[in-house]
């Protein structure tokens, strides 16, 4: 049977996805796409269903029913040999950095290509150390260890590791988040270059409405299980959906979408809202 046709532009396939834990209907036939080169976003509230749906789009488990293709691959029928050639073409910084405490920043960094790679040891620190530098890093801490890293060095050095073996297609879940508002500005910078650079497609979840408003090509609202708004964020801005609404509406909301106006774009240094006092 044929399926339907879709966009050739799309790198991501996400058709009537459901998952449930137990009772708990957390994806409600899903659907939507994510188009080669852009710059996606999953938001939600907490509980949404927004890290799951990531996991479910890298292999970490698989959704109930429903289909999702990555970069010309159905992952539901994709052999073993499938999956691991397609693991190496994303990369992916988990909300928690999840670098190895062990290891130094350049030996975390180097560890996807020693695993996936015949590369000698040499070279294998020469990327790295290539890697490290494009995400700003100073070559020095590329020996330290993640215990001795500020939040922002961490997302950086997370960030790096994903991008040893060149992906085309990177996932952030929370780049931002914890961040002070110069460290976060920093990274909405370089989500930005990585894709006019390297013509990457990013896929990110994130609450940053700064991140959001600054990068975001399109942004997909999850709520109650199924995606209650797809758009840019100016044409979130005017859809009516509580969910979406309740995005748009909160004084921090509101703060970022000031920032927005041409006349207020000059002040980008105080410009990021700043997140939750402490
Ligand atoms: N392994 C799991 N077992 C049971 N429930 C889970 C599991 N993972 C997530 N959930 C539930 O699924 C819902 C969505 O979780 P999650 O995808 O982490 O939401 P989000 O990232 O949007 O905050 C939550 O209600 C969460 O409690
Ligand atoms: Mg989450």
């Amino acid at each position: 049977m044929q399926s339907a046709v879709h966009d050739d532009d799309s790198v991501i396939q996400i058709q009537r996805v459901s998952t449930r834990f137990g009772e708990h209907v957390v994806h409600d036939a899903i659907e939507f796409d994510v188009r080669r080169a852009e710059i996606f976003a999953l938001v939600g509230g907490s509980g949404s269903g927004k890290s799951t749906l990531l996991r479910e789009m890298i292999l970490l488990r698989r959704p109930d029913s429903g289909s999702i293709r990555v970069l010309g691959v159905d992952l539901q029928t994709a052999g073993d040999e499938e999956t691991l050639a397609l693991r190496r073409r994303w990369g992916v910084m988990f909300q928690k950095g999840g670098l190895f405490g062990a290891l130094t920043v350049i030996e975390n960094i180097g560890l996807a290509l020693r695993e996936h790679t015949e590369l000698e040891d040499g070279l294998i620190d020469e990327i790295a150390a290539s890697k490290l530098a494009l995400t700003g890093l100073a070559p020095e801490v590329g020996s330290q260890y993640p215990s001795e890293l500020s939040g922002g060095m961490m997302k950086r050095a997370s960030l790096a590791r994903a991008l040893a073996l060149d992906p085309e297609l990177l996932f952030l879940d929370e780049p931002t988040a914890g961040l002070d508002p110069d460290s976060a500005g920093g990274v909405d910078e370089l989500v930005r270059r990585l894709r006019d650079l390297f013509g990457l497609t990013i896929v990110m979840i994130t609450h940053d409405l700064d991140l959001l408003w600054q990068v975001a090509d399109r942004v997909a609202v999850l709520a109650q299980g199924k995606v209650q708004g797809i758009g840019s964020m100016s044409e979130l801005a005017h859809m009516d959906h509580p969910a979406i609404r309740q995005f748009f509406d909160g004084p921090r909301a509101r703060a970022a979408q000031e920032a927005q106006r041409p006349d207020a774009q000059t002040d980008s240094g105080n410009r990021r809202t700043p997140s939750k006092p402490k």
